[in-house]
């Protein structure tokens, strides 16, 4: 393993020279190419390959891959061989006499050598898709030409070690949250929700959202590994619930949840508290990354939320005196026949109740287990006293 690493980091480096010298600075050369000679392309040494000393006959001395193999590591000794190899037609790839390009190849780039015959891969490069930027750079960065101990030729498994050969940062992401996902692990781990070469959505991503992809199996109860947890079945919940918040909405379940994982409660971007109830701070909910804090921290308002009675702001009041979490109240993935994305069941600790939310044109009134029914208004505000209208 040890070993292993030295050689990714080797490959690493080997990669940033590739990287900053290949894609960033496509000059072409000062001097002309110098051609390279197979070392034995000399006259009066034909021999080494073909019967006549001189090569006046092309006559081979051995038949082909051997006559290369009779020099050269033997390729075939591997367990998954590239077609081209396992037919022996090395020189459809290199010439055996001499080449302006390296390693004796018959094209100036690899990636023209391979799209000769893997057509569709060169389609891909033309396509304009976003292309994965090693794919771009050399097929090589990844494929062996000849042979490797992974399918497809591939320098590590294809589903999960190839990519963290590049991506050290994911490594110590899935390796070292403290929520991790299940889905690294399962079916085809990394390339199950990303194409390896390209893909039409951003981020490589297999589907046009995020959505599509986490309720391919996010819609059945999943439990989790940490504490054995039954989750919601999500898909369903957004069927039963079809009035989706924003981003649910958009399909951007990624704008709260890392899908690799994070030392958050359920893997979110962002702290969201665990349990009902919470001493406020607005760095302890997702929610602010894209709503405003004021709606709970003003203990007076009249702009920052509709959930006030007249400018007392009733949000200030549970969330940061009662600390009483969103969740309670809001359901921040879908809602059904209560606006604002309430909950019509809505917990507490362990108990489960009814908000009984009644919506009004200038306010509302609430009728949950916590207190009886009342009332706010933000334009005729309500004695809290007497619990009435003041009109
Ligand atoms: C390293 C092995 C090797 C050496 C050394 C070598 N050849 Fe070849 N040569 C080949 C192979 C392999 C082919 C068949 C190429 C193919 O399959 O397309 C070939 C093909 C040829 C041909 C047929 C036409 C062509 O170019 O495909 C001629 C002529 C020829 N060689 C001449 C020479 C002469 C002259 C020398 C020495 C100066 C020489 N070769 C040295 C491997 C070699
Ligand atoms: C007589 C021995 C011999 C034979 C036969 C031979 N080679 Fe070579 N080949 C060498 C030597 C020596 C070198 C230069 C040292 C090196 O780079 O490995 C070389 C270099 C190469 C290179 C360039 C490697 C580089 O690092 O740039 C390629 C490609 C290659 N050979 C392919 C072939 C193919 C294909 C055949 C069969 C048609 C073949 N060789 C047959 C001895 C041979
Ligand atoms: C599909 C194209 C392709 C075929 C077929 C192919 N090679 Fe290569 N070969 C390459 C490429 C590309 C490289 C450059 C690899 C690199 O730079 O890491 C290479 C590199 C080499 C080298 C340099 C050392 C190394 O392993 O990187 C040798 C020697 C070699 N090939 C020999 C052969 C022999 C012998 C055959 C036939 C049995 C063969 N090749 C068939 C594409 C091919
Ligand atoms: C001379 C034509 C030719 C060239 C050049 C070529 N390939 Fe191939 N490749 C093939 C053939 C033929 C197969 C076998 C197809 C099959 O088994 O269905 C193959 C198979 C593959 C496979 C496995 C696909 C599968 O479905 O099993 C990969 C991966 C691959 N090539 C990558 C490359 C890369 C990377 C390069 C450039 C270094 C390259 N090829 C250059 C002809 C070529
Ligand atoms: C970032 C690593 C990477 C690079 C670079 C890369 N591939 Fe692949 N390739 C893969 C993985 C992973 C698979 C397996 C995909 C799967 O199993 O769904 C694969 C599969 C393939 C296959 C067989 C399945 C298919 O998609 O047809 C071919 C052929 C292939 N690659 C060709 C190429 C060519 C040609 C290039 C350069 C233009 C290239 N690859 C560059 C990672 C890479
Ligand atoms: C040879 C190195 C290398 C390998 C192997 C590799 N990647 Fe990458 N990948 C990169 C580089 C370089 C970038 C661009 C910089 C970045 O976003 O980190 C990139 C970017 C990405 C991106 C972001 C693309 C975007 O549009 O922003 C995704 C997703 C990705 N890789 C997934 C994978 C997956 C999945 C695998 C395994 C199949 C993989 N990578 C294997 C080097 C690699
Ligand atoms: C459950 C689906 C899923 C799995 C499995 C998955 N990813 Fe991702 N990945 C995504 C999504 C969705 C994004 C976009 C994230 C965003 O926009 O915040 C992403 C983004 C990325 C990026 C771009 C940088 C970033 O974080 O935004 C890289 C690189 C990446 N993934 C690599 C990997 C690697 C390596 C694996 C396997 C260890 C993997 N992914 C497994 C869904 C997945
Ligand atoms: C390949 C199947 C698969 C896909 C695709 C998938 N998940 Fe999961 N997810 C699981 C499994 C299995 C678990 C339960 C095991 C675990 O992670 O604890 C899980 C757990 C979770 C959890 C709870 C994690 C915890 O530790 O409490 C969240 C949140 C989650 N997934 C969100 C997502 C999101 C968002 C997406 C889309 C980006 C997604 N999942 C895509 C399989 C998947
Ligand atoms: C606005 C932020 C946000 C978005 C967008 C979002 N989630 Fe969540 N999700 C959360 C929060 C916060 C929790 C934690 C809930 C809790 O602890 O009760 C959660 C919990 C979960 C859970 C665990 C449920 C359980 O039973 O404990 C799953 C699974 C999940 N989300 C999947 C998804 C999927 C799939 C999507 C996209 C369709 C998505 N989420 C979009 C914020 C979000
Ligand atoms: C990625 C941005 C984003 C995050 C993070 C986010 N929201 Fe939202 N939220 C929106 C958008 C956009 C709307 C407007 C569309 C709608 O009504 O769903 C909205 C609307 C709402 C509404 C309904 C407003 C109304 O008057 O109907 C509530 C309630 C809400 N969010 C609660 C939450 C809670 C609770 C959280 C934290 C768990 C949260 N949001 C996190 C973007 C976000
Ligand atoms: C005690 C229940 C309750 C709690 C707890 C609660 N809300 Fe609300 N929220 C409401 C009600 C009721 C409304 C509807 C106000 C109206 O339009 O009449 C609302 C409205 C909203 C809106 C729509 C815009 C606005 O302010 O009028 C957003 C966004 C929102 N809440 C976010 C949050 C966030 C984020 C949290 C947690 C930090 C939270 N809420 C906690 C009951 C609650």
């Amino acid at each position: 393993m040890t070993n292993f690493s030295f050689k990714s980091s080797i490959f690493l480096l080997f990669l940033s020279i590739l990287f900053t010298n290949t894609i960033y600075a496509k000059e072409a050369p000062a001097t002309p190419k110098k051609m390279m000679k197979h070392p034995s392309y000399t006259k009066g040494k034909c021999d080494a390959c073909h019967t006549d000393k001189n090569g006046k006959s092309a006559k081979l001395k051995m038949e082909m891959p051997k006559l290369c193999y009779s020099c050269h590591t033997d390729y075939e000794k591997n367990d998954f061989i590239h077609g081209p190899v396992a037919a022996g037609a090395c020189t459809l790839c290199h010439s055996p006499h001499e080449s302006p390009n390296p390693r004796l190849l018959i094209t100036s780039t690899i990636n023209e050598l391979c799209t000769m015959c893997h057509t569709e891969k060169g389609d891909m490069l033309k396509s304009g898709e976003n292309i994965h930027p090693p794919v771009k750079d050399s097929c090589i960065n990844c494929h062996d030409p000849h042979s490797e101990k992974n399918l497809f030729q591939l320098k590590a498994d294809r589903k999960k070690d190839l990519c963290l050969m590049c991506h050290v940062d994911k490594k110590e992401r899935i390796t070292n949250s403290k929520r991790k996902h299940g889905a690294i692990e399962m079916g085809d781990k990394c390339i199950g929700c990303h194409n390896p070469h390209s893909s039409k959505q951003g981020k490589l991503l297999k589907a046009p959202d995020s959505k599509t992809l986490c309720l391919t199996c996010h819609s059945a109860s999943l439990k989790t590994d940490e504490e054995g947890k039954l989750l919601k079945n999500m898909g369903q919940h957004l069927i039963d619930n079809p009035d989706l918040h924003g981003p649910v909405l958009w399909g951007d379940c990624v704008a709260c949840h890392n899908p690799h994982g994070s030392d958050n409660t359920r893997m979110l971007k962002r702290p969201f508290p665990e349990g009902s109830t919470e001493i406020f701070s607005p760095d302890k909910y997702i929610c602010f990354k894209c709503h405003e804090p004021k709606k709970i921290t003003d203990k007076l308002t009249t702009e920052h939320t509709a959930f006030r009675n007249g400018d007392k702001n009733i949000h200030f009041f549970h969330v940061k005196i009662k600390r009483i979490s969103c969740k309670t109240c809001h359901d921040y993935h879908g809602s059904k026949n209560l606006p604002h994305h309430l909950n019509n069941k809505a917990t507490f600790g362990a108990a489960k109740f009814s908000l009984r939310f009644i919506e009004s044109p200038t306010g509302g009134s609430c009728n949950p287990i916590c207190h009886t029914q009342r009332y706010y208004d933000r334009v005729d505000p309500v004695n809290v006293k007497t619990n009435k209208k003041l009109k």
